[in-house]
């Protein structure tokens, strides 16, 4: 094939031209890259929650018109001036969660997040340079937090990129571009979930089925899943809960129902993986006197708060979150090899592939809870 390389290429996207209103697919162009930048060309890429708060302009305000998607998987097209961790042909996973190596919080062993990404929550659907790289009918579209992977081809800013190996099957190593490793490293990194203890992981949709995997990875003795659909049960097993719980089969509170399972200790460590600012009050309370953790992995609607009860501080628990499960996209790789090693399910987690051309329906669905994951293909 003719190389594509330093030309504007025309490709489908779902384009979003206005707040909450479905997407079109589209002709769009996509600009050679700039220095520091990559053209990638995305081979699958997964609905997450964050791209419906963008599309619905509630947590993450999408500038419009825009192609939303940030989580994929592709082929490096080309690569501008600059690019020395990836050529031609290499795969990568898309990472929103960026990581520059020079920022102070780069530096820091102790963070995964890089003032790349402040930076890009701020720069308004443009990337670093003040301009956009993509186009439809003559008009400026924007980027969605540095990505915009609804389309076959994305231009991608240095360090919001991984390079994986490339037996790894591309159409379910895009759910570890955002949704299961934002799970995974929530016990595995962030609490680091000591064996033999017991955790609660609140919300079985994706996220919480990763922070399963990574409560059962550390070797956690006893993993209460909690969930207010009784389907989850079954999938919850299969990934590694010991006790399903529905909250809405009980009489109490959820945290009073954990105590009592627990002899009144309370969980070593509970995850959050709603974004519901009730479950987030539930899950420290869950959480035993002295040590508990509790890692906030679900994203709340913006502007939100909860209400401490400074006590539970004073009593040595812990409050505490992450985006991306405290991971560095550098930290991903090895969870790719988890995969192919089948020690980190993924495959069980795609419930539903539709093409591009059905994005519209794969949100409804997504909003109504009907699906595990999507997979979009072109
Ligand atoms: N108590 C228990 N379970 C609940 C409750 C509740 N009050 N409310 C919802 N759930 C369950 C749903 O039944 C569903 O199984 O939580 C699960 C959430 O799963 P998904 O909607 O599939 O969400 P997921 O993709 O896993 O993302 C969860 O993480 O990254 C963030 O923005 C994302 O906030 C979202 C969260
Ligand atoms: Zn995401
Ligand atoms: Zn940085």
């Amino acid at each position: 094939m003719a190389s594509t390389k330093g030309q504007v290429i025309k490709c489908k996207a779902a384009v979003a031209w206005e707040k909450g209103q479905p997407m079109t697919i589209e002709e769009i162009e996509v600009a050679p890259p700039k220095a520091r930048e990559i053209r990638v060309k995305i081979i699958a890429t997964g609905l997450c929650h964050t791209d419906v708060t963008g599309w619905k302009g509630v947590l993450i305000e999408g500038k419009f018109p825009c192609v939303l998607g940030h989580e994929a998987s592709g082929v490096v097209e080309s690569v501008g001036d600059g690019i020395t961790s990836v050529k031609e042909g290499d795969h990568v996973l898309v990472s929103s969660m960026p990581q520059c190596h020079e920022c102070f919080m780069c530096k820091s062993p102790n963070s995964n997040l890089c003032v790349k990404f402040l930076e890009s929550l701020g720069a308004n659907g443009t990337l670093a340079d003040g301009t956009t790289r993509l186009s439809c009918k003559g008009k400026t579209i924007y980027h969605f937090i540095s990505c915009s992977t609804f389309a076959q081809y994305a231009v991608l800013q240095d360090g919001f990129f991984t390079k994986i190996r490339k037996d790894a099957p591309m159409d379910k190593m895009c759910l570890l571009s955002c949704g299961v490793t934002t799970g995974y490293g929530g016990p595995v990194k962030v609490a680091k979930v000591t064996p033999g203890s017991t955790c609660a992981v609140f919300g079985l949709g994706a996220v919480g089925l990763g922070a399963v995997m990574g409560c059962k990875r550390q070797g956690a003795g006893r993993i209460f899943g909690i969930d207010i659909n009784n389907d989850k049960k079954e999938v919850g097993k299969l990934f590694g809960v010991t006790d399903f719980v529905n909250p809405n089969e009980y009489q109490k509170p959820i945290d009073q129902v954990l105590m009592e399972k627990t002899q009144q200790v309370g969980c070593d460590y509970t995850f959050e993986c709603i974004g519901n600012l009730g479950v987030i009050q539930s899950a420290l309370n869950a959480c035993r006197l002295g040590e508990g953790q509790c890692v906030v992995i679900g994203v709340p609607p913006s502007g939100s708060t909860i209400e401490v009860d400074p006590m539970q501080l004073l009593f040595s628990k812990v409050l505490t979150g992450c985006f991306f499960g405290g991971l560095e996209p550098s930290e991903v790789p090895a969870l790719v090899d988890d995969y192919m090693n089948k020690k980190l399910m993924l495959d069980e987690l795609i419930t539903h592939t539709p093409p591009i051309e059905d994005i519209t329906k794969a949100f409804d669905l997504l909003i109504q809870g009907k699906t595990l994951k999507t997979v979009l293909h072109f």
